[in-house]
């Protein structure tokens, strides 16, 4: 980490995630016996404000919680974790949001999302945090609270100069006024399949996706494939990223460590190049354990692992 303290907000959903490790996903119709039951704090905004806050940033969390066990669990949470939650508002009479996850040996998952009061995210509790936009070094949103609040989110990034960071996950077609506000989209290979219907499943389908995306107006496009690595194209060309090599025990939110850790390194001030090389060993490194935010990695831990291996990437 530098010297300042990096500040980002994060704007987005908070689920707690109720997960079944089993040695396959089940077919439609079929039931298996899995392992253990485990409850443990998920949401795709939720787990990149505390990938961000291990990391040492300083992080305003912008989320609605119902008023259940599961809000006061995430809660106190979010306070272990060194998550500002000053703009984390509770709705009455509404459920938090649940995610059902079923994990295979492989560590590949199957996610069902109940949003519950994620959807009452509103562009009103965004603008409350509008001054603490200002301050950050990167605004990051995602796809599970209204598209309206996020497009809201990405013209007050633009109004207050702060690159705006979207992970547009769960995935739908966007317009072309939002993608235009998008300084970063970090769309997986599903995500960008549907963003531009090119179906991406090597590396020359992802080059053709981020042409697509990149004529919509985004200026940085990361498109992440797993553990094949990534592909980050702007205007000045197209270079792609192997993936780093570990034993994978549960991918879940593997995507979000990478955001996470991207905002960080960009309120640091690092390049958005550099950035996400740093990413992509904070996501490898949350694969290797169980769970969303238990498995998002400190500074020392990426350091550590940095140290041990080596990435080369190739510019085109
Ligand atoms: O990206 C992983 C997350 O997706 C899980 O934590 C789950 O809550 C869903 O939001």
């Amino acid at each position: 980490m530098g010297h300042k303290r990096p500040t980002i907000t994060v704007i987005g959903s908070s689920n707690m995630d109720l997960v079944v490790r089993s040695k396959r996903i089940p077919a439609v119709g079929e039931t298996i016996l899995g392992g253990d039951f485990l409850m443990v704090p998920g949401g795709k905004g939720a787990n990149q404000a505390v990938a961000a806050a291990k990391l040492g940033a300083q992080v305003y969390f912008v989320a609605r919680l119902g008023d259940d066990i599961f809000a006061e669990h995430s809660l106190v949470n979010f306070r272990k974790e060194g998550v500002d939650t000053r703009y984390v508002l509770q709705t009455p009479g509404v459920p938090s949001g649940i995610a059902l996850i079923m994990v295979d040996e492989k560590g590949n998952n199957s996610i069902v999302v109940a949003p519950g009061a994620n959807r009452r995210l509103s562009e009103k509790d965004v603008e409350a945090a509008r001054a603490d936009i200002a301050r950050s070094g990167a605004v990051v949103c995602q796809l599970e609270v209204p598209l309206e609040t996020v497009a809201f989110a990405a013209k007050i990034a633009d109004e207050v100069d702060v690159p705006f960071i979207l992970d547009p996950a769960p995935a739908c077609r966007l317009g072309t006024d939002l993608l235009r506000l998008v300084d970063i989209l970090k769309p997986n290979e599903t995500e960008a399949s549907i963003l531009t219907g090119v179906k991406v499943q090597d590396e020359a389908s992802a080059y053709r996706a981020c042409e697509k995306l990149l004529k919509g107006g985004v200026r940085t496009v990361i498109l992440t494939m797993g553990s094949k690595g990534y592909l980050l194209a702007d205007q000045e060309g197209m270079e792609f990223v192997p993936g780093v090599k570990v034993r994978a025990v549960d991918s879940t939110a593997a995507g979000d460590a990478f955001t996470g850790s991207l905002a960080v390194g960009l309120a640091q001030g690092k390049s958005i190049a550099q950035a996400a090389w740093y990413a992509n060993y904070a996501a490898a490194l949350s694969v290797t354990k169980m769970g969303a935010q238990p498995s998002m990695p400190t500074a020392k831990q990426v350091d550590e692992f940095v140290a041990g291996r080596k990435c080369k990437g190739k510019r085109r």
